[in-house]
């Protein structure tokens, strides 16, 4: 596996946040919550990538990722390439790797990356100039590391900290990259337990979660939780025959006023987006007091911002 850090143990890349040490995430946490900005305010604004240029190269669908990382690097100041993929020359028959060549013969120095294959961040990093830097934006069904700081963050600016809390993720588990990087934060910041709960043919392989309960009930699960997170049925990993039908699945797995009753009256509630309403979360729950769903878009920009100067500071 090639290394996201340098020879001192800084981040170069971010690819994963497996691996990333407390002090690690903390300190991005703690840097992103200082380029936040009350609602209605100017957003927070530096130079540090100034003279910079960042490519958003995006093989697979985004709304709120694409945006944020394009609004954070031109919030840091650094120029914005996002390539329009399907009209771009891959549709002729470029390779990935030709591409992003191309455009590092522009000058781009961060590349931002998703794509529904695994390991191609890795594979992209093994590839540029060392003064290149490549962040993964969603790789497969692995990794969305950005996501998962933002979750923390959210997390954080709710909660205080994490060692007694008890946060429970509902949805199809097995194709989440929200989930894993998620966990992968939440062991690292010493959670005190992670819930998942999933439609049987949804349920992850216990080895990916060393850390989490795989709880059959989603009643259970929800049960005395400070954090409630709904995930997206990933239709796009999955044959048709597996999509489950989302009048049974809400019925069976959909986050209500019912089953949010049985969560600590003070419990927050998360989603990655974009969200099927109906389907893994009520409406009036999704826009109800308990909801930081978009608390957690605010807070993906601030995250972003301080990847992008974190990486480009070593
Ligand atoms: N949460 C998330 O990755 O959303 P997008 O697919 O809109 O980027």
């Amino acid at each position: 596996m090639i290394s996201q850090f340098d020879q001192s143990g800084r981040l170069r890349h971010l690819i994963t946040l497996k691996g990333l040490e407390r002090t690690q995430i903390t300190d991005l946490l703690d840097r992103a919550e200082t380029l936040l900005r009350p609602a209605g305010d100017l957003p927070s604004r530096n130079e540090a990538l100034a003279g910079r240029t960042v490519a958003n190269l995006f093989f697979e669908p985004s709304t709120r990722t694409r945006a944020s990382f394009e609004l954070a690097a031109r919030r840091l100041g650094a120029d914005v390439l996002s390539l329009d993929v399907s009209t771009s020359s891959r549709a002729k028959g470029e390779s990935l790797l030709d591409t992003i060549y191309t455009l590092q013969a522009m000058q781009c120095d961060i590349f931002v990356v998703r794509d529904a294959q695994a390991g191609i961040p890795e594979f992209i990093v093994e590839h540029v100039a060392p003064h290149v830097r490549i962040l993964n934006a969603g790789e497969s069904h692995l990794n969305h590391p950005t996501q998962g700081l933002l979750d923390m963050l959210t997390i954080r600016r709710h909660k205080g900290g994490f060692d007694q809390l008890v946060v429970t993720i509902i949805g199809d588990i097995h194709h989440s990259r929200v989930a894993r990087s998620a966990s992968h934060a939440l062991s690292a910041l010493g959670v005190g337990e992670l819930r998942l709960v999933a439609p049987e043919h949804l349920r992850p392989d216990a080895r990916d979660f060393p850390d989490a309960a795989i709880v059959d009930d989603v009643d259970r699960a929800i049960d005395g939780a400070d954090v409630v997170m709904a995930l997206r049925i990933q239709k796009e990993r999955m044959s048709e025959t597996a999509v489950p039908d989302p009048a049974e699945y809400f019925r069976r797995f959909g986050l209500d006023p019912r089953r949010l009753s049985l969560a600590k009256p003070d419990a927050i509630v998360m989603h990655p987006g974009p969200m099927n309403r109906n389907v893994e979360i009520a409406p009036e729950i999704a826009d109800g007091a308990q909801s930081v769903i978009e608390e957690q878009v605010t807070n993906g920009v601030a995250v972003r911002m301080a990847v992008m100067e974190a990486v480009m500071a070593v």
